[in-house]
């Protein structure tokens, strides 16, 4: 049976409270510094993917790297890389032939590449299959809000990045205006121009506040370690695709916004009646983030390559993977909000509220 590997690590301190309780009572910064000193451990084992096309299944394990969020993308790279390196080690070492780098061992440094050269067993990102699922679940959604796709606006919250680029590429086709929100100027007028003749009249934008309410479709793909996205930013009809993890898009939204469609983006329910990830993600039963079924999907079907390395991924993979996964029957889960599943009513209530605020929009306007 082909086996994988999935490299993942604690998003912050609160994740060190579950495992460890005194934890809760050593000061944050101390329990980040002890964390560093632990070793890359296997923590839970995957059974259950079974191909529908060929009825073979795979085996795979969660291998944990010790380092919290802030100190992947605070740290120098050189700190951090040798940890991911050796998480990758442990499970080729358990017998893992491909290992796909969870969260923000995916994003530190120059996103897999230098890992993966170091490393005996292939090494993905699992960024293809996250940008098709992410453009997926956005285009069914609008459909579901009545957006229009050829008039709307989309914005790109971290175009420049490894999934934001090949999103900006996909959605420059589709929309009518694109927006790519960066921090660094230059280097998203460069992704602009590289995009060359599109169908979107494509801007570049280092201010959220002026770019974020123009959004119809928003997608949220920075490395940011705080959220982003507040209540104030969204415009009554919305449509925002967190991919993020961390996410983007504060609770609050959810607390304060009940006329905006927020979902979960990137999350797969992947093949076999009673697949088994033995570690809670905080989903239901069965079900797994993109980057996870993409290093799956690679192993059932013997493919240990670099599918997805670097912050240049090939446009033409995107179609690749999707077919990939709808041969061996891989899906999106159905719509995702704040960690719970989205019901037909609640979609209902959604446009409901939406409607009431552009009426109320055009009487006082
Ligand atoms: N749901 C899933 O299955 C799944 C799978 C894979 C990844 N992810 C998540 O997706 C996100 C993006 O991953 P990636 O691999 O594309 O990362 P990446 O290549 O490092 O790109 C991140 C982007 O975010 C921007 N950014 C970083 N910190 C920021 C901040 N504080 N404020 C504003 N922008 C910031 C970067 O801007 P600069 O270019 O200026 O640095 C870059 O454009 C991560 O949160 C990751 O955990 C989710």
């Amino acid at each position: 049976m082909n086996r994988f590997g999935f490299v993942i690590h604690p998003i912050s301190v609160a994740d060190y409270a579950r495992k460890y309780p005194i934890a809760r009572f050593l000061p944050p910064g101390l329990v980040e510094r002890l964390g560093r000193l632990k070793s890359p451990m296997p923590v839970g084992e995957i059974r259950g993917i079974r191909s529908e096309a060929t009825g073979e299944e795979v085996s795979g394990l969660f291998v944990v790297c010790p380092l919290t969020t802030r100190q992947l993308t605070e740290d120098p790279a050189e700190r951090s890389l040798p940890r991911v390196i050796e998480a990758v080690r442990v499970a080729g070492e358990e017998g893992a032939q491909i290992v796909g780098l969870g969260a923000m061992t995916a994003v530190v440094g120059d996103a897999g590449v230098t890992i993966a050269g170091a490393s005996e067993p292939a090494v993905t990102t699992g960024n293809t299959y996250t940008v098709a699922t992410a453009l997926e679940g956005t285009r069914r959604a609008a459909e579901l809000m009545g957006t229009d796709l050829p008039t709307a606006t989309a914005v790109v919250l971290g175009a420049t990045g490894s999934i934001g680029r090949v999103c900006a590429q996909e959605l420059a086709d589709e929309v009518a205006r694109l927006i790519l929100v960066v921090r660094d100027r230059e280097r998203g007028e460069a992704l602009a121009a590289s995009l060359g003749e599109t169908r979107a009249q494509v801007s570049v934008e280092t201010d959220l506040d002026h770019a974020l309410p123009a959004a119809d479709l928003l997608l949220c793909v920075s490395a940011s370690a705080e959220a982003l996205v507040h209540p104030r930013h969204l415009k009554p009809g919305a449509v925002v695709c967190d991919v993020a993890r961390p996410r983007d898009v504060s609770v609050s939204v959810a607390r304060e916004r009940d006329d905006v469609l927020v979902l979960e983006g990137g999350v797969v329910r992947p093949p076999g009646e009673h697949v088994d990830l033995g570690f809670n993600f905080g989903f239901p039963p069965g079900l797994m983030y993109a980057c996870m079924a993409e290093t799956a999907l690679l192993a059932l079907d013997g493919r240990f390559e670099p599918f997805s390395l670097g912050r240049d991924l090939q446009r033409e993979r995107v179609a690749e993977i999707s077919a990939l996964a709808a041969h061996h029957g891989f899906r999106l889960a159905g719509f995702r909000s704040f960690e719970r599943a989205l019901t037909d009513d609640d979609l209902t209530h959604i446009r409901e509220h939406v409607a009431a605020r552009r009426a109320a929009a055009s009487q006082g306007g």
